[in-house]
């Protein structure tokens, strides 16, 4: 199966080969071809060029991108995209001015989406999370990192990875799934008693029944502290599971440090950081992940992204998905936020969304750019001048349509 994509205005994000994550000035860099092609066997890509180097393709499916643009999939390296219901009404509270500390506080928040999650049933949570997996592709999500975390017991917690593994199984994109038993306390148990029940009980489960490829704890304060949660990612890289937190959403909670110290594949939030957060990153391999939409959604002080690139960082960039500080998976408001809110260029945005972000969940060796032998899933855009017109056309879309490996994706 060929499909040739032909007369792209521009095809952004080529490489001879697989390109390293992009750090510093580097993000702005984001080769385009004008006037080009694409071609694409067996969902991978085959080959792209300009259309003066195009030789016939007479037995490919082709398709006429005349004024569009061609750019690869968005990778979302950070959802809660399994719950059982939305939080409307703590969104209806926070306007009339509680905080989203004061709502967890009194039992709402993470403990709210637990209690309901504990009465639903599998088939239940795959039904709601299979929707919204069909809606974040839909808005040019080619793949995707969901979190367990409102299960809160060991029973719950194995039943929604267990809907995770579920859905990787009939999704067309790549799914990659974490363990966040870390991500309250239940009120029913003792502190140290639920701290056991992770390290002791549902880690060893969760390698057992290999639910998971990496181990979250919510770093924060009036969340878990820096020891607790060295003492789980500690325990996860026993069993194999690569650590990828939240931290320093709420506070300067030290999530960051330990997360470098304990090699995190990514830490996540970042809302509040300093000098000394952006030095311990810099001499690490740990992607710092941002995430726009809820800083947006509980109105906090967005991260500082420019700080943090024009120190030499690499930034992902992905959105949250979850019912209480981001209902929404919507990337391309990302984008907008990270440019409008936090002053990235379009190029630096979509780097961040697209090759940092596949690093941020170790798939750049087939997803986040155009390279020959990476996935053939890519957006295509509507007519359109430039890229920019992605951000600046914030709330609306430019997508005209989404292909995930070779495949043209209708709703599911
Ligand atoms: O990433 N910060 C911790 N966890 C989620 C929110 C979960 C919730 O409120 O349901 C987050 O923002
Ligand atoms: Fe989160």
């Amino acid at each position: 199966m060929k499909l040739l994509i032909k007369n792209i205005k521009g095809l952004v994000g080529t490489y001879p080969e697989k390109p390293e994550k992009k750090a510093g000035a580097q993000l702005l860099e984001l080769p385009t071809l004008e006037d080009a092609f694409l071609l694409a066997e067996n969902g991978k890509i085959k080959g792209f060029g300009t259309m003066t180097d195009l030789k016939e393709e007479e037995e490919a499916e082709t398709i006429d991108a005349r004024g569009r643009f061609v750019m690869p999939t968005y990778v979302d390296s950070h959802t809660h995209l399994v719950f059982a219901n939305w939080r409307e009404a703590e969104f209806r509270d926070r306007i009339e001015g509680l905080s989203y500390e004061e709502i967890a506080a009194n039992g709402g928040g993470i403990l709210n989406s637990a209690k309901r999650l504990q009465n639903a049933s599998e088939d239940e949570l795959f039904e709601g999370a299979l929707q919204r997996l069909y809606e974040i592709i839909s808005m040019g999500t080619g793949a995707v990192e969901i979190k367990s975390g409102y299960g809160l017991t060991v029973e719950d917690e194995i039943k929604m990875l267990r809907v995770i593994s579920k859905l990787k199984e009939v999704s067309p994109i790549p799914i990659r799934s974490t363990f966040l038993g870390a991500h309250a306390f239940p009120r029913e148990v003792e502190r140290s008693v639920y701290m056991d029940m992770i390290l002791n009980e549902m880690i060893p489960r969760v390698a057992e029944e290999n639910l998971a490829e990496y181990c979250d704890v919510f770093c924060d304060r009036g969340f878990f502290t820096r020891e607790e949660t060295r003492q789980i990612l500690e325990q996860g890289w026993k069993y194999g599971l690569k650590p990828k937190i939240h931290a320093n959403e709420l506070d300067y909670s030290g999530g960051i440090q330990v997360g470098v110290e304990q090699n995190a594949v990514s830490v996540d939030h970042l809302e509040c950081v300093g000098e000394d957060e952006i030095n311990v990153l810099l001499n690490s391999d740990t992607i710092p992940t941002l995430l726009p939409s809820t800083a947006f959604f509980l109105s906090l002080e967005y991260p500082p992204a420019r700080k943090m690139i024009d120190s030499g960082l690499p930034i992902a960039l992905a959105t949250d998905y979850n019912p209480g500080s981001s209902p929404s998976g919507n990337m391309n408001f990302v984008i907008a936020l990270a440019c409008i809110q936090m002053k990235m260029l379009p190029e630096e945005a979509l780097n961040a969304s697209t090759l940092n972000a596949a690093y941020a969940m170790e798939l750049q060796d087939s997803m986040g750019s155009f390279f020959p032998g990476a996935d053939a899933s890519f957006i295509l855009s509507k007519p359109m001048n430039s890229i920019s017109e992605i951000p600046y056309a914030f709330g609306g879309s430019k997508i005209e349509q989404v292909y995930i490996q070779g495949k043209k994706v209708t709703n599911g």
